[in-house]
């Protein structure tokens, strides 16, 4: 079992993402650190705990951190997640959840010093941009960096070139690229090119709900809102689940392949957020990023769908298959 710490702004995908690592036995999650992105980091906090109710995990601890990006003013993807940062589920509240004092950098910087714990980021880069200030050491203990973020051949999802977790924390994503630069580390970048790819439909989920009308169900009620989203904005017939792509990559490494190259990303301007990546070697640095550009769909679909619904693979077989052909 790998230790994770799960560092999210959930979300309506974060919490799916969550769904698969909880559901994974080669993973550990052994926390959840909350930032500002999608909700607000107060919100984020208690829809992480609506998850973990829902999976019977409570025992997993959740932290809460940044409430706003480094430098720029914080802007929250509410139109995209809805007014609950959760589809408009509007899912009660866990009873007798308390903010821990101990923030999200605290818990990463003690956690990550233990050794032989990775990040999956599912969100902003701020936490880790704090942590970088805060313990340099604890941050280059992190055994592997899993980010969902940025964009290389694919547009972005803000603007022309930029994808949201950077583009809402540009500064933070810039210093995160850069230190890992100056250390000789390196991050896996699960950008949009590979994200948009996964596509829930509502065919999938209609099999779902068959099949496991408890998740399926539940999984409705966070998606709906999702859909009509992609349906007005990008005519998308469904939804893009960019987050749990980030967890199976951590759990299969095999699932998505692409290219190493020296990234920087943008922080002002009209490109801010932009992820350049210098993929002819024009700078002649060093790569500090793995830019995924391939993604093996079916792999994926079974290891979430029998995950996620605790189906056998036959059953993925017969009752999904079809969708991925
Ligand atoms: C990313 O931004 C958020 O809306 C999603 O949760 C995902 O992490 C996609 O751009
Ligand atoms: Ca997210």
């Amino acid at each position: 079992m790998k230790k994770i710490i799960i560092d999210c702004d959930p979300g309506i995908d974060d919490s799916l993402a969550i769904m698969l690592a909880l559901n994974s036995p080669e993973v550990e999650v052994v926390g959840i650190t909350i930032v500002a992105g999608n909700s607000p980091v107060t919100m984020g906090f208690h829809n992480a705990k609506k998850i973990l109710s829902f999976l019977g995990r409570l025992d997993v601890p959740v932290f809460v951190g940044a409430d706003r990006p480094r430098v720029r003013e914080y802007v929250n993807a509410l139109d995209t997640h809805g007014e609950d940062g959760l589809g408009e589920s509007f899912l009660p509240e866990v009873p007798g959840q308390e903010i821990p004092d101990k923030t999200a950098v605290s818990f990463l910087r003690e956690t990550l010093k233990e050794g032989g714990v990775s990040v999956v980021a599912l969100g902003p880069l701020t936490n880790l941009a704090r942590l970088i200030d805060e313990d340099l050491e604890a941050f280059l203990s992190i055994e592997r960096l899993v980010s969902m973020g940025g964009n290389f051949r694919s547009h972005g999802n803000c603007s022309p070139v930029a994808e949201y977790n950077y583009w809402e924390d540009p500064d933070s994503a810039k210093v995160v690229f850069d230190t890992l630069y100056e250390h000789h580390g390196r991050i896996e970048m699960v950008g949009l090119d590979v994200t948009r790819e996964i596509v829930l439909t509502p065919e999938i989920l209609d099999q779902m709900k068959k099949v496991n009308s408890v998740t399926g169900d539940f999984i409705e009620k966070i998606t709906v809102f999702y859909f009509k989203f992609h349906w007005e904005w990008e005519h998308i017939r469904g939804c893009v689940i960019n987050d749990p792509l980030a967890v199976a990559q951590f759990i299969n490494p095999n699932i998505l392949t692409g290219i190493e190259a020296f990234t920087e990303v943008e922080t002002s301007g009209i490109s801010m957020g932009q992820t350049v990546v210098d993929s002819m070697g024009f700078y002649r640095k060093e790569s500090n990023a793995q830019i995924f550009t391939r993604v093996d769909k079916k792999t994926f679909w079974e290891m979430f769908l029998t995950r996620i619904l605790g189906i056998t693979q036959s059953e993925y077989k017969e009752r999904f298959a079809q969708f991925f052909t």
